[in-house]
């Protein structure tokens, strides 16, 4: 495995996870972090995702107030819907009239890969998740109050680093189980860590869930050192 980006995590110009698929089921409307800009993601009735703003262009209202009519999302405010392109297609209080193309959200651009939604903010093209073969067990995302640069160099002590813009980590523990970490960044001071493993248990079975709870137990020792740990974001780094 090679780490061809050492410490570059920037949303400008990689792809980094901002919730489990499952979290956003059809219809739903959630908040999420990506490195400071609050997002509002969706899923429309087609089983698409998206990745707005989390602000309505009229008033500002957050979408994730909102509610999601099929293809459509509807503001919580004034009722005003917008298509999955961001364009607004319906006014309530005008119904003759056509929206003005300035009443667009701003979206940005979606993928999902390894059971996660993932998006940028800039306008780089999608590359996958690096090298990675993906585990078959998602445990769970663990919230670190810490800069995802001081996560990140914490974990390399730990975890070897893939592609991804230095979002996806793996290692094996003690009794040999492949971990795999996501890692969302936030914003300055927090990170989600989502965490992975391979087990050869049966998928509805009870050691399959028994192994998922003792790699999660075991991860969140290991997030309480590193929320305890000296490891500081880079100097000259944004974070
Ligand atoms: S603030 Fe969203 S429709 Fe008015």
């Amino acid at each position: 495995m090679t780490d061809i980006e050492p410490d570059c995590i920037d949303a400008q110009i990689h792809w980094y996870p901002v919730a489990a698929s499952r979290e956003v089921g059809e219809g739903r409307i959630m908040q999420s972090f990506l490195d400071g800009q609050e997002l509002a993601l969706w899923r429309s009735a087609d089983g698409e995702a998206h990745a707005w703003e989390n602000r309505c262009p009229h008033r500002g209202t957050r979408f994730s107030l909102g509610w999601v009519a099929a293809d459509t999302l509807s503001c919580a405010y004034h009722g005003w819907r917008f298509g999955k392109d961001g364009a607004c297609t319906y006014i309530p209080a005008k119904p003759n009239l056509s929206p003005p193309r300035s009443a667009c959200a701003k979206t940005y651009a979606v993928r999902e890969a390894g059971g996660l939604i993932w998006a940028t903010l800039g306008d780089a093209s999608w590359r996958g998740i690096g090298d990675v073969q993906m585990p078959n067990a998602f445990c769970r995302g663990f919230v670190v109050y810490r800069s995802p640069h001081a996560t990140r160099s914490f974990l390399l002590d730990h975890f070897a680093a893939a592609r991804a813009g230095g979002a996806v980590m793996e290692q094996r523990d003690e009794s040999g189980t492949r971990r795999v970490l996501f890692l969302q960044p936030m914003s300055g001071e927090r990170t989600v860590i989502y965490l992975w493993i391979d087990t050869e248990d049966e998928a509805d079975s009870g050691a399959r869930v028994e192994a998922m709870l003792r790699a999660a137990r075991a991860f969140r020792e290991l997030r309480t050192q590193l929320e305890a740990s000296a490891h500081d974001a880079p100097a000259g780094s944004r974070r």
